[in-house]
């Protein structure tokens, strides 16, 4: 066969290659090591020198044409492989999605969630202390005296051998916040705090909400307005009548604890309030002569547990997802 025939072919060879592992091996049976092209450039040496040159050329000419189509043809292969591979993948957007556990959100979690927002909604901010605190901060700032009584009614685990405890409320945050940020101030304390005590509605480890504002002149009428419009969003009741029961706080003077007028008018106690202490006002280098302020604090468990009818706080922490599927809310509401 002449050259030019043979070269004919070749490129229909190329051509005719149906895919691309084909194609490469065609590529190697060519311009591979043994190739023939490769083998016909290696009979170059037995000639004369000025043969050489012109069949040399001629060669290199025909090295560079086929491995050009080869080139050219490699990228028609590609792209109708991904052309096709684009027509068999199709994804189906109109199909529904799989049934999937997405979990769900616990009723005290949503609680808190949404009492953090209705209040976020009216200037209050968000602070945080840490669980062990300093008997410093957890009584003796908070107007608590070594020997007073009300240190003893709050079920403390004391840390063994050293100064702290299990913080019994989330009024050492008032301390803590208010050393180091100067009033004007409003402010909310979520978090965990721990007495020893448990049965259907006590656990040692529970949740508090904390609230605090201080300003000038403020009053118990800003007191009592903010926790009766609070209680009436929260209970979804817009009418509940609130009983402000005078009681004793150590930090708060005067002190008073709030019931709510619950099915078949029962009271039912929901938080304990008043207005802070000028002396707990003074450990913070607050001038109670500028500034006044009130504070509540709630048991976001119990708040739940009434919004929502669940009877033993203890299920709050079973850890039983069927408990959760019932009383847990989607991950949307
Ligand atoms: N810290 C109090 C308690 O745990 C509640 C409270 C907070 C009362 C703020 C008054 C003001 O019992």
């Amino acid at each position: 066969m002449s050259q030019t025939n043979l070269q004919q072919e070749w490129l229909q060879q190329i051509q005719a290659s149906e895919d691309l592992t084909i194609l490469d091996d065609l590529r190697v049976h060519l311009l591979g090591k043994n190739g023939l092209v490769t083998q016909q450039l290696k009979t170059l040496g037995a000639l004369a020198p000025e043969e050489r040159k012109a069949k040399g050329a001629e060669i290199n000419a025909i090295k560079d044409q086929i491995a050009l189509a080869i080139e050219e043809k490699k990228t028609l292969l590609e792209a109708q492989a991904l052309e096709s591979r684009l027509d068999n993948e199709k994804i189906d957007i109109t199909l529904p999605s799989r049934p999937e556990s997405m979990g769900k959100i616990h009723p005290l979690s949503k609680a808190i969630q949404d009492i953090t927002q209705y209040f976020s909604q009216v200037g209050f901010q968000v602070f945080d202390g840490p669980h062990i605190e300093s008997q410093e901060l957890n009584f003796d700032a908070l107007n608590i005296p070594a020997h007073h009584p009300a240190r003893q009614n709050h079920d403390t685990f004391y840390v063994a051998g050293s100064d702290e405890v299990l913080r019994t409320h989330t009024s050492p945050v008032q301390i803590r916040t208010l050393r180091n940020h100067k009033p004007p101030i409003r402010f909310l304390a979520p978090g965990r705090t721990f007495r020893s005590d448990y049965d259907a509605t006590h656990t040692p480890m529970f949740h508090q909400i904390e609230g605090v504002v201080i300003e000038e002149g403020i009053n118990f009428g800003h007191l009592k307005g903010t926790l009766i419009d609070f209680c009436r969003w929260f209970f979804e009741n817009p009418n509940m009548n609130l009983r402000f029961r005078p009681s004793f706080f150590p930090f708060t003077e005067p002190s008073a604890e709030v019931d709510i007028s619950w099915k078949n008018d029962k009271w039912l106690e929901v938080l304990g309030c008043g207005m802070i202490h000028p002396t707990v006002l003074q450990n913070c280098g607050v001038d109670p002569n500028q500034f006044q302020g009130f504070a509540f604090g709630m048991g976001a468990e119990r708040l739940t547990m009434l919004k929502y009818g669940i009877n033993d706080i203890r299920s709050f922490y079973d850890g039983d997802t069927r408990w959760l599927d019932l009383y847990g809310f989607g991950a949307q509401s």
